[in-house]
């Protein structure tokens, strides 16, 4: 059984979400895709075509409609729902490389059950380099391309009022990490990338 969706599946259901609920976000989704897929080639290690799905159908639950942490309880079970628990998995790890929802950025506007729900399904989660992967090019991917990651946070900072400090020496970290594994700074793999 398949564990995500095929390119093109994703593909078409990032298009068929986006017609649901338009706007920047689905363009953000190819960005995070793309650079996934360039970082992970650059690894050698990584599945590029897994990493470019995985980047893709990060954001889906930005189907159902405007919301924080909605998008991610949303995403994580309409992903469960078509059977795919990896891209599902995704749903729920990309906003937190700090592995508690006690650090998501935005508001909790989700039914007391379903914080519970996702808290409980966080904390039986085991991060791999695709989570890790993602939650770094969540954090540079900007709806018209890839950015630096200081000027992305300071871009989320400015729109959430706060941006909580282990989350951001995490993302650095993560920058670090991935660069070093690639052999060169993840800013240079990824420059130009557009959707
Ligand atoms: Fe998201």
């Amino acid at each position: 059984m398949r564990e995500y969706p095929t390119r093109l599946e994703a593909e078409r259901l990032l298009q068929e979400s986006e017609q649901m609920n338009p706007g920047p976000w689905g363009d953000h989704c190819r960005v995070v895709a793309k650079c996934a897929e360039a970082i992970a080639k650059a690894c050698g290690d990584l599945d590029s075509e897994k990493a470019y799905v995985l980047g893709l159908m990060h954001d889906i639950g930005r189907r159902f409609g405007y919301g924080h942490l909605k998008h991610v309880y949303d995403g994580w079970r309409f992903m469960l729902e078509l059977g795919y628990p990896a891209a599902a998995k995704i749903c729920l790890t990309h906003s937190c490389c700090i592995p508690t929802l006690e650090v998501y950025i935005g508001r909790a506007d989700i039914a007391p059950e379903q914080y519970q729900e996702l808290a409980k399904a966080l904390s039986a989660t085991e991060y791999d380099e695709y989570d890790q992967l993602i939650q770094l090019c969540d954090a540079i991917g900007m709806a018209d391309g890839a950015t630096d990651i200081l000027t992305r946070m300071n871009d989320v900072k400015s729109r959430y009022g706060q941006y909580p400090q282990a989350k951001w020496d995490k993302n650095l970290e993560l920058k670090d990490w991935f660069s070093e594994k690639a052999g060169r700074p993840i800013e240079e793999i990824t420059a130009g990338i557009r959707p």
